[in-house]
């Protein structure tokens, strides 16, 4: 697609989006401000500037989804994102590269990194999450979901024929990545409360026959937030005769709110009889803008010592474009060869090799500025607020549950279509949620539950699951 018509779509986009999505009560959500001034990019390259006529094509552009953007925030309440005020002093690091280009434990040899940072935010929630100092490794990934890579990686290394055992709650991305590792996932049914169900588990690997088994146990399942019992599917392993188990925690949400609460000794902790590695999202309950997330890993996995996450990844980089140049023309010391491949900063144990340096400075920002202080009184906020989200819709006659005290997550029935045309929130089987993450406020929850009652008075009464 051409610049021009990006546009053009931007703007039919906009044409039916802005202006009709608009809502008076958003206040400050109408009125973009970004600034008028001519792009600096133009300056940055030498091309010449746009004229005057298509620079404002794609400024108006960009108002007008800015606009819908501000319209949307208020009515945030059925995702874990959340946006937080972005501290001016970060917008200036955007105009510069940040790459974390390859092993986040070695610096390349260039400036434009946050590698630095990167490590300082291992080591800090490798500590939330109670990993001994000697015992920890970690790197700052896209998201939740290339942690759970990282993490399949690291035990297919370790047990490469063993199956993956996830409950039948876990995010989709556990099966896919599973698959994408040539491993097995095996789905386990889930209890009452929501969580893997352990005798189902037991009776499961039985069945296998399995010596070896992988664990994805979520904590914090999409919908209801129910935590897998870390212990406890360890003690049924053993019980069925498995001898050799790596556990991954899929923390996506609910692993940081969670351990700020329960201390070091959280269940779901890096440490021998917790979990071998860990991974959360940095857009959710950190409230970070843009997807990223953290992987955290015990260093130590077995009597050998560490195990690397992909030996085979270094074969991704074997493939050859058909229109490469011809390197056997080139002066022949110049070629990188098997035995000495190209390698600008270590990266054999990783997924990707150039990795976002801006989201390690973003993720770094928010810990420091929040620091776990700030951020255990932010997850406080969010449990009161989801205690009083619950109260206030049963009191409305909306079925509503939580599926522990601890939960920042409502399940609700799900509200009518007209009601999630503006409040959009998953609905599964009839049930839906509200995530009560940081930028959530009773208002905000009061004005949702006034527009539920107003649009539906349900004849049930409140059900709760045994
Ligand atoms: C429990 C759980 N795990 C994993 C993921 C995937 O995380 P991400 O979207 O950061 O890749 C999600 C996303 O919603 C999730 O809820």
């Amino acid at each position: 697609m051409s610049p021009r018509s990006i546009v053009r779509a931007l703007r039919a986009e906009g044409a039916g989006g802005a202006s009709s999505g608009r809502i008076a009560a958003s206040g400050s959500a109408t009125s973009a401000s970004l600034p008028a001034s001519a792009s600096p990019w133009d300056a940055s390259t030498g091309l010449a500037a746009h004229s005057p006529t298509e620079r404002d094509d794609w400024l108006s552009a960009l108002h007008a989804r800015l606009d819908r953007l501000r319209a949307a925030e208020p009515f945030k309440l059925g995702y874990p994102g959340w946006s937080a005020t972005f501290p001016p002093e970060l917008l200036a690091f955007f105009s510069h590269e940040l790459n974390n280009y390859g092993d986040p434990e070695e610096d390349p040899v260039f400036d434009w990194h946050t590698k630095d940072l990167e490590r300082e935010l291992v080591d800090g929630f490798a500590d939330l999450f109670g990993a001994a100092p000697a015992d920890r490794w970690g790197y700052v990934t896209s998201g939740g979901s290339e942690g759970i890579l990282a993490g399949l990686s690291r035990a297919r290394a370790r047990w490469p024929q063993a199956r993956v055992y996830h409950s039948t709650a876990a995010h989709s991305c556990v099966a896919r990545t599973a698959r994408l590792l040539g491993l097995q996932p095996v789905a386990i049914a889930t209890d009452a409360r929501g969580e893997m169900d352990t005798d189902c588990l037991a009776r499961q690997v039985r069945s296998d026959g399995a010596r070896q088994a992988i664990v994805v146990a979520t904590i914090g399942t999409t919908l209801t937030e129910a935590v897998d019992d870390v212990p406890r599917l360890r003690h049924a392993l053993r019980q069925a005769g498995v001898s050799a188990v790596y556990v991954h925690a899929d923390a996506a949400f609910a692993g940081i709110p969670l351990a700020l609460r329960w201390g070091r000794e959280v269940p779901f902790g890096l440490r021998p009889g917790g979990v071998d590695s860990l991974s959360f999202s940095g857009h959710k309950f950190l409230g970070v803008p843009f997807p990223c997330g953290l992987v955290i890993a015990r260093a130590v996995q077995s009597e050998d010592g560490a195990v690397p996450l992909d030996p085979a990844s270094d074969d991704l980089t074997a493939s050859t474009p058909s229109n490469a140049v011809d390197m056997a023309a080139q002066p022949t010391d110049a070629n990188p060869s098997d035995d000495d491949p190209v390698r600008l900063c270590g990266a054999p144990d990783l997924v990707s090799s150039s990795r976002s340096g801006h989201a390690a400075l973003a993720l770094w920002v928010q810990w420091r500025r929040f620091g776990r202080e700030g951020l255990a009184e932010l997850a406080t906020r969010c449990r009161e607020l989801a205690a009083h989200a619950e109260a206030q819709l049963k009191r409305a006659g909306w079925p509503a549950w939580r599926s522990h005290p601890d939960a920042l997550t409502v399940v609700l029935r799900t509200p009518p279509a007209a009601v999630l045309r503006r409040w959009p929130m998953p609905a599964v089987r009839g049930w839906s949620h509200i995530v009560c993450t940081p930028g959530v406020t009773a208002e905000r929850i009061d004005q949702f539950i006034a527009a539920l009652s107003a649009a539906h008075q349900p004849e049930e009464t409140p059900c709760e699951p045994s």
